[in-house]
């Protein structure tokens, strides 16, 4: 064909879908400006913590997987959004395969997950075992460990006895502590019209045999509860692994399909 033709075509028309190119670009800027947010709250949550017993709880501070999560999304999006923009080829090959690896972990780590529940249900007594013991020493923890046990109607990992572990709650008779033996509030069940709220009904419990306890304060443990739950709302769950999924290969189809037609476009114009 004649080249002054084929580049008065070029003027007129484009191989690159316009929707596609602006879809992606909004798409992207709006995970980026999340992303933003996301390393905004670890830091408040690192620069809030002076004395940093979370840190010293966990192997790794929740603030710092934050700020880990918000940095990489903040790169991949931004290739994704600038490369969009500028028709980048470069840019967008990095978005795509970034997202692409970022997917496949995920899958990797939910199928592990799937098929290792028991290594996987240890692993999360461990991260709640120590947020027992550390229950009176980080309010973040306390906080947790009553929004836990109030939400999903528990107590202790187990059962009720596993708040031995913490210093305060230990049952051992050597134990100087007024809470010996005891539960916190939140394990107990809130009685049906009851006027003045007993803060003590935890106190004892961890002496009293199962029947016993269960008339003041929730019989099962958290673990046994959450299997319940998720057994219970696997359409939730389901939904938002989808959630979670459904941008990623959203991002990874659109922009491959950018960067092909954005070589149809340069190999049509050469
Ligand atoms: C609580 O759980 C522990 C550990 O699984 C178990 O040894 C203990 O017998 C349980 N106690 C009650 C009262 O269920
Ligand atoms: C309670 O404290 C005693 C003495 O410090 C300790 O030996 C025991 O292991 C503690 N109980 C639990 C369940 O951690």
């Amino acid at each position: 064909m004649d080249r002054k033709l084929n580049l008065n075509r070029a003027e007129t028309f484009s191989f690159i879908n316009p929707w596609i190119r602006y879809f992606l670009f909004f798409f992207s800027f709006l995970f980026w400006v999340f992303s933003l947010l996301i390393i905004a709250i670890g830091v408040y949550a690192k620069v809030q913590k002076a004395t940093d017993t979370v840190r010293d709880t966990f192997l790794v501070d929740p603030a710092v997987i934050l700020i880990v999560v918000g940095v990489v999304m903040f790169f991949i999006t931004f290739c994704g959004c600038i490369g969009a923009l500028r028709e980048n080829i470069r840019l967008l090959k990095t978005f795509s395969l970034s997202l692409t690896l970022v997917f496949l972990t995920q899958l990797a780590i939910a199928v592990l997950g799937f098929f290792y529940s028991d290594q996987t249900r240890d692993a999360l007594g461990k991260f709640v075992k120590k947020a027992i013991v550390h229950y009176r020493d980080d309010l973040d923890l306390q906080n947790l460990m009553d929004y836990i046990q109030k939400e999903f109607k528990c107590c202790g990992w187990n059962n009720y006895t596993d708040w031995s572990w913490n210093l305060y709650f230990n049952c051992t008779l050597e134990n100087p502590s007024t809470e010996r033996c005891a539960v916190p509030y939140s394990c107990c069940e809130p009685i049906p019209g009851e006027v003045v709220i007993n803060t003590m009904c935890g106190f004892g419990i961890q002496t009293q045999n199962y029947l016993e306890a269960t008339k003041s304060i929730y019989p099962v443990g958290c673990a046994d509860k959450a299997v319940t739950w998720i057994e219970s709302h696997l359409l939730l769950v389901g939904g938002l692994a989808l959630g979670l999924a459904l941008p990623q290969i959203a991002g990874i189809v659109l922009s491959q399909i950018l960067i092909s037609q954005i070589q149809e476009e340069i190999s049509s114009v050469l």
